[in-house]
């Protein structure tokens, strides 16, 4: 699908609505797409990004129809297959074509691609090609969400090339985004997956780009902003060190005991105020779950105990709660166990990338007595404790 934003700047826009899981983890329900875009400056002409390999035939097909009578440079902003995978074959289509890119993509996508090094032509930060009527300018921002990665802007025109930065997973015949919460939402979703882990050097990347004088943030995933205020201010939500007055509990329950520790100490904390967002693993969308560990102050990972450790669900949870780095500021543990039972050390020793104070856990034999409700009242009293001292509940 070829669209013209504007005079000689075209978007190739390669939806993929079929695709619902991403890196083989990541759900994605709407689908996606891999935007790639032509500049087709008076003297030369220049394709920024491209597609995934899995889309690579409609992808060829939309530059074909383009009918370029030269291309000169392959602006490669990130080295990831579904932008890079098809840029061997372009280089193919037009031999003299250049690979622009930074000098660690070289060195990845020398491994990952194989493309001959006389092909690259790297660049640093503040680096510009002149195409004639317009000008390219690269602003290197590492981690977004490799270490490869860069912007392209393109001044005459005010429009930031971000790749997967303030991206969104959505195939849609549409292409701005209209500020609805299915774009916000899509947007958070593609944050707390890719890019959490990296949110202090995004937060500094957010700002070069919040101080551009810009009319469209062009993604390479999803709809595009005519309006970027709009992602960028969400983006400074996400990326800021506030929490909400909100729990997360990822949570898993063989015979009920773990279940009933959580729904006590979710109605516990919701009487006093608090938003509780409980996740039963074994159902659960990770994507939900990772939009949720976005915002919230405190972290509950709930598990019974199989033969003498945790279930491999909340293993999974806290594992995976680990890779994405939340800002949240409390953590800890309920489940329950039979006859023996390590699961707090060891999903404990499962999160050592978050910087959380470790609240008194509660964990049982058999099922919940009124003892045991009386320890999650103590916790409960803890986690608003703690909220309070934040000031995040009154
Ligand atoms: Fe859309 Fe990191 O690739």
């Amino acid at each position: 699908m070829i669209v013209e934003l504007k005079p000689r700047i075209y978007m190739l826009r390669t939806l993929d609505w079929e695709r619902r899981l991403f890196d083989e983890l990541i759900p994605l329900p709407d689908g996606t797409s891999y935007n790639a875009y032509v500049i087709k400056g008076t003297d030369e002409i220049a394709l920024i990004d491209s597609s995934d390999i899995r889309k690579i035939e409609p992808f060829l097909k939309d530059l074909q129809n383009l009918s370029l009578d030269r291309l000169d440079y392959i602006v490669a902003n990130h080295a990831e297959p579904d932008h890079s995978g098809a840029i061997p074959a372009v280089l193919e289509m037009y031999p003299d074509a250049k690979v622009v890119c930074t000098e660690k993509y070289k060195d990845i996508v020398g491994d990952l691609l194989h493309i001959p090094l006389e092909r690259f032509l790297t660049v640093t930060n503040g680096s510009t090609l002149d195409l004639g009527n317009f000008t390219l300018k690269f602003i290197i921002a590492p981690w977004v969400h490799w270490p490869e990665t860069m912007f392209t802007h393109l001044p005459e025109e005010k429009i930031l090339f971000t790749c997967d930065f303030l991206g969104n997973h959505i195939a849609s015949s549409e292409i701005y985004s209209s500020n609805d919460a299915w774009v916000y939402n899509a947007a958070k979703r593609y944050y707390a997956e890719i890019m959490m882990p990296f949110r202090k050097i995004i937060a500094k990347h957010l700002e070069i780009v919040g101080n551009m004088d810009l009319d469209l943030v062009a993604t390479s995933h999803g709809l595009i902003y005519k309006e970027p205020e709009f992602i960028i201010n969400a983006y400074k939500e996400w990326v800021s060190d506030t929490v909400k007055n909100e729990v997360v509990i990822p949570y898993v329950s063989m015979y009920g005991s773990t279940e009933k520790l959580v729904k006590y100490l979710a109605e516990s904390l919701i009487n006093k105020g608090i938003t509780v967002k409980p996740f039963m693993l074994t159902a659960t969308d990770i994507g939900e779950l990772a939009m949720a560990l976005v915002d919230a102050a405190t972290i509950v990972i709930g598990s019974p105990t199989v033969l003498t450790g945790a279930h491999p669900a909340a293993i999974y949870g806290a594992y995976l709660a680990n890779l994405i780095r939340p800002k949240a500021k409390f953590a800890t543990v309920v489940g329950s166990y039979g006859w023996k039972g390590k699961l707090v050390d060891q999903i404990v020793s499962l999160l050592p990338n978050l910087k959380v104070e470790l609240l008194e856990s509660v964990v049982i034999k058999g099922k919940p007595d009124e003892e045991d409700f009386q320890k999650i009242d103590r916790l409960s009293d803890d986690i608003v404790a703690k909220h309070q001292e934040l000031g995040i509940l009154t």
